[in-house]
């Protein structure tokens, strides 16, 4: 049911001042949900219907704030149709659904959930690379058909995860909790690409060393992905990538759709170009590529990296303080832009 929260005394507003209102357009752990509706009038979607946007344009008059998933592009169009906006928040750390240049112009503050959802998501990491390497979910599918008729000393053979060498291609907060289980908990060697190179101290913690992209291409026994998305980044991996991989690598992609070519990847895994693949994340989810979902050699999974219980509600949590101290306070606690003049000008044009 979509609901609008009768307003509720709090002491952060005075009786002179109007509460704020809040919009969040999925629903989210009840918890962060009464959360924010101690301080704001919020309308919320716990039945999660996915609305069109012009629906969302019209839920969006008269709000101070949003809250969105990472699927929900806010550009110019949308924040010039919603002159009231001053702040998105994002249930996720990824923001490449926010034209953050257009949000700056039009002062809207942008916040994401970092930190959060680390661990989860690395640990998440090594689910699909164990599942892809040692074919966890393909051997299932063999199992549950009934075609299992005995042991055989080749039967799902793949290659290792201990010992072998990781290429992490990103190394933020999520690459080096990778790196760390990595090299700490499985003895892999790791090697990374990212633009900017770890400082020293850091390197020798996780035992990673930087390399060019093409020699961690060549090199790597398993790739992860997990640098955020950008147009610079679109198809890092594609045909021409995927040539320089070993024929039995893995490739783990938690990072974004469009990071990979899907169709190049689904070609490779079909004509045995590298050993298999497991994907989170998809060009055009929740669509998936078809020749992805008939390829054997393939782990899918629904965009679910960051989805234990607690985390998802500690990322909740998150958005709504961001919506808190924003619009209460007026200072985001993980923000993705600096508004600076613009949002003073922004402020006085709508005074
Ligand atoms: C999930 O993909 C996120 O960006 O948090």
């Amino acid at each position: 049911m979509t609901t609008i929260t009768s307003p509720v005394p709090t002491t952060h507003t005075s009786n002179a001042q109007r509460r704020h209102r809040v919009l969040v357009t999925r629903a989210i752990p009840d918890a962060a949900l009464r959360e924010l509706e101690a301080t704001f009038d919020v309308e919320s979607n716990q039945d999660d219907v996915l609305w069109p946007v012009h629906e969302l344009i019209a839920r969006l008059q008269g709000k101070d704030g949003v809250m969105t998933n990472g699927s929900l592009r806010i550009d110019a169009a949308l924040l010039e149709a919603c002159p009231d906006l001053r702040i998105c928040a994002n249930m996720a750390v990824g923001y490449n659904n926010f034209d953050v240049e257009a949000m700056t112009a039009h002062g809207v503050q942008g916040t994401n959930t970092p930190d959060v959802l680390t661990e989860t998501t690395a640990d998440f990491g090594f689910a699909l690379l164990l599942a892809t390497a040692r074919r966890v979910t393909e051997s299932e599918r063999y199992l549950r058909e009934g075609r299992w008729k005995g042991w055989r000393h080749d039967m799902f053979c793949g290659p290792d995860v201990h010992g072998a060498t990781l290429g992490i291609i990103g190394m933020g907060r999520i690459g080096q909790a990778i790196a760390q289980r990595a090299a700490h908990g499985f003895g892999m060697r790791v090697i990374y690409h990212n633009r900017s190179q770890l400082d020293a101290a850091t390197e020798q913690r996780l035992k990673a060393r930087w390399v060019d992209k093409n020699t961690l291409l060549r090199e790597a026994d398993h790739v992860m992905l997990v640098l955020p998305y950008s147009p610079a980044a679109h198809h890092t991996i594609g045909a021409a990538e995927l040539v320089l991989m070993k024929s039995t690598a893995t490739l783990v992609n938690l990072a974004r759709g469009g990071i990979v070519d899907d169709a190049a990847l689904a070609a490779a895994l079909r004509e045995r170009r590298i050993a298999a693949a497991g994907l989170d994340v998809f060009e055009g989810e929740p669509s998936v590529h078809p020749d992805l979902l008939t390829v054997p050699n393939a782990v899918l999974t629904p965009h679910i990296a960051s989805a234990s219980t607690a985390t998802r509600l500690a990322m909740a949590r998150l958005a709504a303080r961001n919506l808190q101290s924003y619009l209460l306070e007026g200072k985001a606690i993980t923000p993705v832009n600096k508004l600076a003049n613009a949002l003073a000008s922004h402020r006085a044009a709508k005074a």
